[in-house]
This record gives C-alpha cells, structure tokens and sequence, in this order.
C-alpha cells in the first residue's frame, strides 16, 4: 500500500524505512531539507544500529523516498503517518504539541480525497479528537478525514526489530466511523499481523492513554527499585541480589529492575511528565501524585550521586579531578537528551570539580550540550590522575574494563558504580574502594 511518513526523526524515519521494508511505497516528509537530503543520500542523522541498512536497501529498490512538499505528499497517499515530535512545553510538565499542528495546518488544506491521518507521536488523551475537527474543518474533503490513533512503543537501540516485530499493535479508531480506519489499518499491517503480532483495536482515547500508561509504568518500576535501592544502601542489603530474586516471580519479572542513577533519554521524562499535567487537567489527581513521587526519586539518584562522589573526595568537590565514564542516556545510543550521567558531570563541575568525560558513541552529542565539561579521547585518559572514576552508563567497554590497567592512570582507586554493572569483588581484588548505588 501506499503511504506518507510525517516528520522523519527518530520515530518517522525508523518507521518509514521499517514500512518500506514490510513491502508499502514510502515517502517521507519533512520541513527539514538538510534531513531530508541526507535521507535520500541513505545517511541516518542519528545512531541507531541496522536503520541504514533498512533505509538504504529500501532507496535502492524505489520503494522509500523522502520530500519536503506537503502538495507531493497529499497527492501519493490516503494514508499519512504522523511521527513528529512532541517536547515537554519549556517552563511546564505540559507536551508541545505545536510540531503535530503544524502538519495538520498544512496537509488538510490540500486533502481532497477520503483520507486517513494516523498519529504515532505520544500525546496527552483527547489530543487525536481536537486534530481530527482541526483537520475537518480545513481539509476540502471535509468528513471524509479521519483521524486515528497508533502509537508507536520502540526502544532506541532496537528501533528497527522493534519497529518490524512489535510485541503487539495498539490501533484507536472512532467506533462511530463505521469502520473503514480499522480495515484498512488491518490491510496495511496484514503481514505483521499474519506473523502472529497481537493487533489490538481499542477507542481513540485509550489508544493514546497505552502509550502514556505503559511509559509510566516502566518508569514507575525503575523509581520503585530505586526507592528500594534506598533502604539496601541503609540496611546493608544488595539491591542487584534482591533485583534477581524479585525477578523470578512471573507476575514481577526482572527486566526494568535495574537499580542506579535512574531514567533518562528523549522520552520517559518528558512523557511521565506530560502524563501528570494531562492526569492533572482531567482532576486525575492519583496519576499527579503517584508519577510525581517518581520523578522525584528519580532525580533524586543524580543528587545521589554526586553526594557520593563528595563523601568519596573527602569532603568537599573543589579541586577535585573525576573521571566520568558514560555520557549517554543508556548505552548502544548517542543519545545525550536528559542524560542522567551528564547531569551528575555538570552538577560535579558546578561544585568545583574537574570533570573528564568518556564515552564511546555520544562524544559529539555531549560536547554540543555541555560545551564546558572536558572530553577525553579514550578510557586511561579521562581516568588520568582522576580522585574518583564514575562509570555513569553501562557500556559493555566498562563493564569488560581491567581495573589493574587503569590503576596506574588514577590518583586514588575509586570506583563509583552508578549503574551496578561492575564486578565489586573483582575491583576489590585490585585494591580499589567499590561504592554500587544500593549494594
Ligand atoms: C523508552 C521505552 O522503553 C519505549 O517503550 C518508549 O517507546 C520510549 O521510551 P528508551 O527511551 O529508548 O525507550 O529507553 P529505555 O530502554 O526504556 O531506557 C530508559 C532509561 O531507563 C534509560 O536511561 C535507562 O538507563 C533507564 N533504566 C532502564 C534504568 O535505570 N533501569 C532499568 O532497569 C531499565
């Protein structure tokens, strides 16, 4: 089938590709030339293991192709993805949702078809009702658009078999409708669905509210852990143990229950956030208050953390030399956005600190955001005569790391572990003074 991609960032352009590759023509849209030229050319602004493979197969055989002009775009399809993005609001918990009406503002005027619009960025509930009278209202088909809801849930890092085999498709769709948006989603995701993957047909609303909900849980057990974290450090308990034995009850699970420095990225934020001012419009004051508490110990870690760092240099931050391993949100991505591990770097530096910063994929990404932190060109070299070592996201470079390599580099063999990814017995071993966050 055919269709149009809306916005092509990291959720769009995965999923334009992603859709090509199930077999549709694609094209991309964007207001963005330079993203689009780079599109075209198969280049992926973004790190995202397997995406350029996808996209550059599917240029070659014409069946994705990228555009700025919304006229091309209404003309190729009935059916338009949107997939931009929808920021926290500078200031407010709110979501921008400004991106998704601009779209709106400027493809319904050209609709003169029966079309479908489906969303895919994560909005506040009642979002994809206003968009539809929106779209209605200025689009020369008038009635004959129809707004539906497909939210999309793909983790950076695994965006692409995320995108090609999700654990389960959400579709919203207006029951009063008749529908048409059901059918012909059903048509347009017929071979995922034939591969088994759960498609699931709920009201517009709910439709949105599975994003929110699902963020917000998983952001909710990594608090919960966090929370538990606490009361480990203060009982002499090992929260990475108690993590293990929690997970072998089925109705818990173990994944998400990683204790440390807490959540961060593009999206989990952003989303609770957006969740509790939406929770908070509705007089839903239980999801106010209960994500609030969340937010809260999550940003907590960070001041965790640099409290740590303090106690470990004795005291006080001025003067002293840290070496801060990890710059990402998460490792495998270059992604800096609300990065819990240069939060701590900042934070560090703003108490007088000396900061070197390493990481292998997001030195680029860190330097345009935290332009004062020093960078280091490998692992020895921000540990060079570092007072303390702070291994911040846990990428496989550090986990594997041989503490007696870099003893010699360091000043003092401190060893803060904000994710609890190290072997402490092995650093131990070595002469090292091992503080977990929770063990
Ligand atoms: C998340 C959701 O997982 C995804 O479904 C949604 O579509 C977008 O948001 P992503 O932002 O790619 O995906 O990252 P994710 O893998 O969920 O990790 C989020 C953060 O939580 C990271 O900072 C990670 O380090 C942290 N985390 C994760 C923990 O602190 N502990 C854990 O046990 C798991």
């Amino acid at each position: 089938m055919r269709c149009t991609v809306f916005g092509t960032g990291y959720l769009g352009a995965t999923h334009a590709a992603c859709m090509a590759e199930l077999g549709h023509d694609v094209l991309g849209v964007d207001i963005d030339p330079g993203k689009i030229a780079k599109l075209e050319a198969g280049e992926v602004p973004f790190f995202e293991p397997g995406l350029s493979e996808v996209l550059r197969r599917n240029l070659e055989c014409g069946r994705l192709r990228f555009t700025t002009s919304y006229a091309e775009a209404a003309d190729f399809a009935d059916i338009h993805f949107i997939g931009v993005g929808t920021p926290q609001k500078s200031g407010e918990f709110a979501a921008d949702l400004s991106q998704l009406h601009a779209v709106v503002d400027a493809l319904a005027p050209l609709l003169t078809r029966p079309t479908l619009i489906v969303g895919k960025s994560t909005v506040p509930v009642g979002t994809a009702e206003q968009l539809a009278e929106r779209a209605r209202s200025a689009a020369p088909a008038g009635d004959d658009v129809e707004v539906a809801w497909n939210p999309e849930f793909l983790r950076e890092g695994y965006a692409v078999q995320d995108t090609l085999a999700p654990d389960r498709l959400v579709v919203g769709v207006d029951p009063s409708r008749g529908g048409r948006a059901e059918a012909t989603l059903r048509d347009f995701y017929a071979c995922q669905i034939a591969e088994g993957v759960p498609f699931l047909v709920t009201n517009i609303a709910t439709a949105e509210l599975v994003k929110a909900a699902a963020n917000a849980f998983l952001a909710t057990k990594i608090s919960f852990i966090n929370a538990v974290a606490q009361v480990c450090e203060a009982s002499g308990a090992d929260v990475v143990e108690l993590a293990d034995a929690l997970g072998y009850d089925a109705r818990i699970g173990r994944r998400f229950l990683n204790a440390g420095l807490g959540f961060g990225g593009g999206c989990l934020p952003k989303d609770i956030r957006a969740f509790m001012a939406r929770a908070g419009e509705l007089g839903a004051n239980n999801v106010l208050h209960l994500l609030r508490e969340v937010d809260g110990i999550n940003m907590g870690r960070r001041t965790t953390m640099v409290e740590m760092t303090k106690e470990a240099c004795g005291g006080s931050l001025l003067g002293a030399r840290i070496a801060v391993l990890g710059a990402a949100f998460k490792p495998d991505s270059d992604d800096v956005r609300d990065s819990p591990a240069l939060n701590v770097a900042g934070q560090l530096q703003l108490q007088g600190a000396a900061v070197t910063v390493f990481d292998p994929k997001a030195m680029e990404n860190s330097r345009r955001l935290f332009p004062t932190l020093t960078y280091a060109a490998d692992i020895p070299e921000a540990c060079r005569g570092a007072d303390a070592v702070l291994v911040l996201t846990e990428w496989q470079d550090f986990k594997e790391l041989d503490p007696e390599e870099i003893s010699a580099a360091v000043r003092a063999r401190t060893v803060l572990d904000g994710r609890n990814c190290l072997d402490a017995q092995r650093w131990r071993s070595h002469g090292w003074r091992y503080r977990g966050m929770g063990r």
